[in-house]
């Protein structure tokens, strides 16, 4: 293949990087591509390019030297020191007006520093969420940009067409300043969290109270995910997980996975942000402390000695075909909670951080591509365009959805609880529906506790003003 000059250059052949450059590429968009040890680029030139467009560099400035001005230089690399170190070489080689875009999972203070930095040199920077996995990167993912809207008008026709397409739009557009895409990717795998965690503790359900086998679990996910309370890439892929069993012992590979989840990061931040915004978020929250509590493996087996499971399945096990209704509904509620919440702290951290979001463009971008695409998205994004509820709970095409399986879902966790099988996101779900829809909540308790100790005050419900209140009257005298 003659060597052109590429539309655009992706800089990171690890899994990500090599699937969007080949997506990329076959859109028709040459694209050089760098990786910092230059045999993994050769192993992928040779092995999965197969004539697209996609010239290899040694060197930083062999790779420069392919773009065509003003040059799109995409960077596919771990968060964090990778992004500075690369970024800090490229400013040397690059010319103003050039673009970059880190579309790897980089925290959105970082890219506010970045883009604040690219700014002063002259660049224009794009701080780019992308979710869909290593099949979304190649397939048409979900591309959330942010940053320098300039930038967005150089890269947003190839972006745009490497995106998930659906009903004829792209799963991409640009979100708004700064760090406005980073923080919707952050918020995204934080609703991710959630879900995941919920689907699992379903599994555990069917599986320990419900006595159903993990094949048979396989097979009542698979029939979720074609309906429409629960049809999602989530609890398609947990459908295909449960079905799948390892060649060795012919046993379901989950069965032997060890129950320790790892995590980069992005729940955490999500959750840690969520407590700077002051937004509740008690299904990310407890997504993240679940996988936090379930690393610790070993003080786990001693504990589970000394506190066995209160009552084991053979002694009162519930109605199994009445057990997964009721569990659909309740992970149509975990689903809603998570999405409600995320979409709170989206509009929290709009308003606080000027980005201007869109929230339905948000959820028409997250239908395809992504990896919490699901059948509730269409209709967030409607909520949102048309009638912008104060929070998706109180959606009205959502709330007769929610009120029929509240019911369900207050099962479910009081099951749990009878059977002793931790539920931390399902119970979160009850409780934060039963927070939020509580009128009076024992908060007035708490504030009166915080007077009484440390004279913080407190308004009244019949009365205009703040007080405080000798508490111990006789100690005042
Ligand atoms: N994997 C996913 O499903 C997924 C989904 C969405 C977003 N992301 C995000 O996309 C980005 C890429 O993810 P990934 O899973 O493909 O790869 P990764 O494991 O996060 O990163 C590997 C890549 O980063 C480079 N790298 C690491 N440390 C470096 C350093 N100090 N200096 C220069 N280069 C360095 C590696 O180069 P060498 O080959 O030289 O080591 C390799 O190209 C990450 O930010 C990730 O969080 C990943």
């Amino acid at each position: 293949m003659n060597q052109e000059r590429c539309a655009i250059g992706v800089i990171g052949m690890a899994v990500m990087g090599q699937n969007l450059a080949l997506n990329i590429a076959r859109k028709g968009f040459s694209t050089a591509v760098f990786n910092r040890t230059t045999a993994v680029t050769e192993k992928f030139h040779q092995e999965r390019v197969q004539g697209e467009p996609v010239f290899p560099a040694k060197t930083m400035e062999e790779f420069v030297a392919l773009l065509e001005p003003p040059r799109k230089v995409l960077l596919m690399v771990k968060a964090g020191e990778a992004v500075d170190a690369f970024i800090g070489k490229l400013i040397l080689l690059l010319q103003k007006g050039d673009l970059l875009i880190d579309a790897g999972n980089s925290h959105f203070t970082d890219t506010d520093r970045r883009i604040a930095e690219a700014e002063k040199q002259g660049f224009l920077f794009l701080g780019t969420g992308v979710s869909g996995g290593e099949a979304g990167a190649l397939h048409g993912p979900s591309i959330m940009p942010g940053g320098h809207e300039r930038g967005y008008l150089l890269a947003g026709p190839i972006l745009e067409q490497a995106a998930a397409q659906v009903d004829g739009g792209a799963c991409c557009a640009y979100l708004g300043p700064r760090s406005a895409g980073h923080f919707v990717k952050m918020v995204h795998n934080g609703i991710e969290y959630a879900f995941m965690q919920a689907l699992a503790e379903g599994y555990d359900l069917l599986h320990k109270v419900g006595g159903i086998s993990t094949s048979r679990c396989a097979d009542i996910f698979g029939e979720w995910n074609t309906r429409e309370n629960l049809a999602s890439y989530l609890t398609e892929i947990t459908a295909a997980v449960l079905s799948h069993h390892d060649e060795d012992t012919g046993k379901p590979l989950v069965e032997l996975i060890l129950d320790q989840a790892e995590q980069k990061g992005t729940g955490k931040w999500t959750t840690q942000t969520a407590l700077d915004l002051g937004v509740p978020t008690p299904l990310i929250n407890q997504a993240v402390m679940a996988r936090s509590l379930s690393s610790y493996s070993g003080k786990r087996k001693s504990l589970s000695s000394l506190y066995p499971t209160p009552l084991p399945v053979s002694n009162d096990s519930p109605d199994k075909d009445e057990l997964i209704k009721d569990l659909e509904q309740a992970l149509f509620l975990a689903q809603v909670c998570a999405f409600s919440e995320g979409f709170q702290l989206l509009e929290s951290a709009s308003g606080e951080f000027g980005y201007g979001l869109d929230l339905s463009t948000v959820a028409r971008i997250w239908k395809g591509g992504c990896i919490i695409r699901s059948a509730l998205l269409p209709h967030i994004e409607h909520a949102y365009s048309k009638l912008h509820p104060p929070l998706l709970l109180a959606d009205p095409v959502l709330v007769p959805r929610i009120r029929e399986a509240l019911p369900p879902l207050r099962k479910v966790v009081a099951l749990a609880a009878h059977h002793g099988v931790p539920v931390p996101c399902l119970g979160a779900a009850l409780f934060s529906l039963d927070s939020w829809g509580a009128g009076i909540l024992p908060t007035n308790l708490i504030q009166a506790q915080r007077d009484y100790f440390g004279a913080h005050t407190f308004r009244r419900r019949d009365k205009e003003g703040v007080f405080h209140e000798q508490w111990e009257k006789g100690d005042a005298q």
